[in-house]
């Protein structure tokens, strides 16, 4: 029988892991992977609470692609709408799923109940706080790109959600990379996630940093990042958060600065929001590869959880 590992934050990662996986996306990504079907008989889970359409889909074809079969359930399908609690939800699935792939609004609390059993490996597909898998892609499309994500200089502009948590999480863990967080006052990374970053960045020799201004931004960066203003849709309390947010869109002033930098979006994208529709869809964007690179990536992760 196959063991398990579940993936519900970048730190549940080794280094060893980490670094593996990234390169096996990167394989993926690249083509040269032979056929193989190594979740053969499988049954993968997948259970969207919220809405996708990338990481969903990403799983499901790579799942597929591996040679397992699926069960999708979306936001009204299971008894957790009813009451039925987290740890009873993860002990009946895992009698009968080998991988659950799961996207909530909770905190990671209600993935680790999930994955208190040892039959069934358990997925973060995005959580309130961390999105893991978001993370791997784009470092297995920062390795496609520049073949090493040893040593790139990257420059985050927008929110601190999910996205900016795990990517900040994974790229500290890349010995030279210099990582620089420009998010507006009030919206900036959650402490825990803050602290860590600047954490691993003394252990690995890497540079950290997060200001709430646009001021004094680095230069000849290799990527300028972004994300959507409103995280999964979800609306500001702050009736004027757009004033806030107004200063961090990406224009094509950026590459004034850095005119060889690539622009990444973890995407969905509003173009005149977080970005102008000029650089989502200029050269300089490889938003739409590191989308593909979401399910090779998620192929990578779910034939690593059964390994
Ligand atoms: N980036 C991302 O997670 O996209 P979806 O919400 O469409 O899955």
């Amino acid at each position: 029988m196959a063991s398990i590992r579940h993936l519900i934050s970048i730190d549940d990662l080794d280094d060893a892991d980490l670094y593996a996986l990234v390169a096996r996306g990167a394989e993926y990504s690249a083509g040269s992977v032979g056929p193989l079907a190594p979740l053969a008989g499988d049954i993968v889970g997948v259970y969207f609470g919220k809405t996708s359409t990338r990481t969903r889909t990403a799983f499901s074809s790579g799942a597929l692609r591996l040679g397992a079969q699926i069960i999708a359930y979306g936001p009204n399908d299971l008894q957790l709408n009813t009451g039925e609690t987290s740890e009873d939800t993860g002990r009946v699935m895992s009698r009968m799923l080998d991988v659950l792939v799961a996207r909530t609004a909770g905190d990671p609390a209600e993935m680790r109940a999930w994955a208190d059993q040892d039959r069934m490996a358990v997925i973060n597909a995005m959580s309130a706080d961390e999105h893991p898998t978001q993370a791997l892609t784009d470092l297995t499309t920062l390795r496609r790109q520049f073949d090493r994500v040893e040593g790139l200089r990257v420059l985050y502009v927008g929110e601190g959600n999910n996205t900016a948590s795990a990517l900040s999480l994974a790229l500290t863990r890349f010995p030279g990379v210099e990582l620089a967080l420009r998010t507006p006052q009030g919206y900036g990374l959650a402490s825990y996630y803050r602290e860590r970053a600047a954490e691993q960045a003394l252990a690995y020799g890497t540079v950290f940093s997060e200001r709430h201004d646009m001021e004094e931004l680095p230069a000849d960066v290799d990527v300028v990042y972004t994300t959507r203003w409103q995280t999964t849709g979800t609306s500001k309390p702050d009736p004027d958060w757009r004033t806030v947010f107004a200063p961090f869109q990406v224009t094509r002033a950026l590459w004034r600065t850095s005119p060889k930098a690539v622009f990444m979006h973890d995407l969905p994208a509003h173009r005149g929001d977080e970005v102008t529709a000029d650089v989502l869809d200029g050269p300089m964007s490889i938003a739409f590869a590191q989308a593909e690179n979401k399910m090779h990536s998620a192929m990578a992760v779910l034939e690593w959880c059964r390994m």
